[in-house]
């Protein structure tokens, strides 16, 4: 069967009570053990997705360092407005480490032409007022021949993965943190859905011990 979209990897690490920041944005969850198997599954795909305000928030830059690897998979931020600012390290670095700007129509053409004047950046307009997730993976896969993307967060992006039904499967490091706090950032925002039948159904593939972390796997299931 012809492939639609590239194969998505959903993966947060999460407090004990499902957090993935703290409400000041402070997301130092992992551990060293648990960066080098994050990087570890880096070296596995072709792009790494983040939204822009993980950027903002936490400027990442999304690429392999804990271990060996002679390739970095292509950063993909998806930014409605093009509102990235030159001083993030993503945009800094953005001739050493290929990456791509997902912009929406709705960006002024002010930002477009900023964004347009780094000589290795890549642009893609798609949605009208948010990037349109659907659209842009059929792109990513088409065009970029991408097979492979793991999906790194934050909670708004995770959730419209989630919403979208365009995940596959999930890895999530659970780290021993009680954070608490309604307005600390849990590893799904959006509306959610109203019923446990509403949710997604998963599969448990493995769950890893990582000394004080558990790393669970899960699979989606599409016939249910
Ligand atoms: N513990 C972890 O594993 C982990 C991992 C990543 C992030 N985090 C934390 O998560 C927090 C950020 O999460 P967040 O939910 O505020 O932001 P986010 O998911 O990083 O970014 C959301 C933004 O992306 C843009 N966007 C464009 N198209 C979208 C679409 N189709 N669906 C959803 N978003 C779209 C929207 O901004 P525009 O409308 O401006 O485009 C949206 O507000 C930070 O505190 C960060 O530290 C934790």
């Amino acid at each position: 069967m012809e492939r639609s979209k590239p194969y998505i990897i959903l993966s947060a690490a999460i407090t004990l009570d499902g957090k993935i920041a703290t409400k000041c944005g402070d997301s130092k969850i992992s551990s060293n053990k648990d960066k080098t198997r994050l990087h570890k599954l880096r070296s596995t795909v072709d792009g790494i997705l983040i939204g822009i305000n993980t950027v903002k928030q936490d400027d990442p830059l999304l690429t392999i360092r804990y271990v060996r690897c002679n390739h970095n998979p292509i950063r993909i931020i998806l930014d409605s407005n093009g509102d990235i600012e030159r001083n993030t390290r993503i945009l800094k670095t953005s001739k050493k480490f290929k990456t791509i700007i997902v912009v929406s129509e709705k960006i002024s053409q002010q930002n477009l032409h900023r964004l347009y004047s780094y000589p290795n950046l890549d642009i893609i307009i798609s949605g009208k007022k948010t990037v349109d997730i659907k659209q842009l993976l059929q792109y990513l896969l088409q065009k970029y021949s991408m097979k492979r993307i793991l999906v790194e967060g934050g909670s708004n992006i995770n959730w419209s993965f989630v919403r979208e039904n365009l995940f596959d499967e999930l890895i999530i490091t659970i780290a021993p943190y009680l954070v608490g706090g309604k307005k600390s950032i849990s590893f799904l925002s959006g509306s959610g859905f109203l019923t446990i039948e509403d949710s997604t159904k998963l599969k448990l593939k493995t769950v890893t011990r990582l000394d004080n972390e558990i790393v669970i796997n899960y699979v989606r299931l599409y016939h249910f």
